[in-house]
């Protein structure tokens, strides 16, 4: 197995053999070696914010529900019934305090008045009668996630009890991912999600999408159509208004990266947002005011694109999103989006943020749709029995990383560089090898605290 990944992604040499895209086989491997053990991000508090509040979402290819307690914790459980494997819970989301089995009635608790273990099976038709109450309940409960963890508001799990904790395991690609989940004023997460979720299939490898927003600016050149009309926030030219100084950051230990700047910097001048909206400009720059209080002139990161290994994307300024990329197929995904908006704003600057948002990402957003169309284009071309024997290059920039001060196990590469992706796929080979935990959190096995 191990050869069979060095011929698939040949360690330093900045190349990845395509039928890692379209191959079954390794799909197959994916789903058991990536999607089982690593942290899955699952959905958002805001989703669910009153008790016995459930959604469906997926890990890998299995379905699961998310469900808030009557006493307010939340849960991740597999959505299949133990009895025969229905699925339990075919609505997107809503209000429930038991999940009943269309298939014969089994019925599952959360209530953790009733059950001791929420998801533990409460009710079976016939107990006294067709069972002669001969069924040990408590050994059909729901099967749950091994681990969950709430951070800033989503909602992540692993189905690998020997997973290292969340937070090792986003180290300091944490300062990232804030971007998107902090207050804009600074104050720590309060992010929620306006308009539900975006799901929508795309026929093409999910791979593409991690790989495109771990830190592809090359293919800005895609974009052409929209940067010419303009769609940003302030209506000028361009998909979004001018981001300078940002660098592509990786993650080599870790397999996550962005685009970004350093964590702490000086954020300088403010820079309008919504020239056309008096409202909403001047609710931002107020923000910015006070972000600059709070936080002094060691601003925190405030722009961000970028990618938590294995499948969950975000951008942190413009727009405001988290982007979840789902295995279908090995030529099909399901991609998810949500849009991010400060808990307190407003109504106008929500609606303001929304259409941005809207004309930017989504099934029908205008720069998505230029991504979808290249990897969906880019899967149909490799499928060939011909195609399916090469290799994709990942070799800009390769030999020229830089440790970056301050940020433990990151290097930089400039701007436009493909180490990012090369990182990615690093981590990846590292998963279907199925290296052991020990093996694949170096920090932990020299007793180095990654945060
Ligand atoms: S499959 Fe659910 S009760 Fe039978
Ligand atoms: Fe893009």
């Amino acid at each position: 197995m191990v050869a069979h990944i060095d011929k698939l992604v040949p360690p330093g040499e900045g190349v990845v053999s395509r039928s890692v895209f379209v191959d079954d086989e390794i799909f197959q491997q994916e789903v058991r070696q990536i999607f089982s053990r690593a942290w899955l991000f699952v959905g958002h508090e805001s989703l669910i914010p009153k008790p016995d509040d459930y959604f469906v979402s997926r890990m890998g290819t299995d379905p699961v529900i998310v469900t808030r307690d009557r006493q307010g914790a939340i849960h991740v459980f597999l959505n299949s019934c133990t009895h025969r494997g229905m699925k339990l819970c075919r609505a997107d989301h809503g209000n429930s305090r038991a999940f009943t089995c269309p298939y014969h009635g089994w019925s599952f608790s959360t209530d953790g008045k009733l059950v001791e273990r929420p998801g533990e099976l409460v009710g079976v038709p016939g107990f006294a009668t067709h069972y002669k109450s001969d069924l040990n309940k408590k050994d059909w409960g729901l099967k749950r996630v091994a681990k969950f963890y709430n951070y800033k508001g989503t909602l992540w799990g692993t189905w690998d009890e020997n997973a290292p904790d969340f937070l090792e395991y986003l180290g300091d690609m944490h300062h990232y991912l804030d971007a998107a989940l902090d207050c804009r004023d600074g104050r720590p997460g309060g992010s929620v999600v306006i308009g539900g979720v975006q799901k929508w299939r795309v026929r093409c490898n999910w791979k593409f999408g991690p790989e495109n927003f771990i830190g592809d600016m090359y293919h800005d050149v895609s974009h052409r159509s929209v940067d010419l009309i303009g769609i940003g926030p302030s209506g000028g030219k361009g998909r979004r208004d001018p981001l300078t100084g940002r660098m592509t950051i990786g993650f080599k230990d870790l397999g996550h990266g962005g685009i970004g700047r350093l964590p702490y910097y000086d954020e300088g001048e403010y820079q309008p947002l919504y020239q056309q909206h008096p409202d909403v400009e001047r609710y931002y720059r107020e923000l910015h005011e006070k972000r600059v209080q709070n936080l002094g002139d060691r601003m925190r990161v405030s722009h961000s694109v970028g990618t938590i290994f294995p499948s969950m994307s975000f951008h942190g300024r413009q727009p405001r999103t988290i982007a979840v990329f789902h295995p279908i197929s090995s030529t099909e995904m399901e991609m998810w989006r949500m849009y991010l908006v400060d808990e307190d704003a407003p109504e106008e600057v929500n609606e303001a943020a929304r259409h941005y948002y809207l004309r930017y990402s989504g099934p029908g957003g205008m720069t998505e749709s230029d991504d979808m169309e290249n990897w969906t284009g880019a899967t149909e071309a490799s499928i060939g029995e011909q195609a399916r024997t090469m290799f994709f290059n990942y070799q800009m920039g390769l030999g020229h990383a830089r440790p970056v001060p301050g940020l433990n196990g990151a290097v930089e590469n400039g701007e436009y560089t493909e180490e990012n992706a090369r990182i990615y796929y690093a981590r990846w080979a590292q998963f279907m090898k199925g290296l052991s935990w020990q093996d694949l959190m170096p920090s932990r096995a020299e007793g180095v605290e990654s945060r």
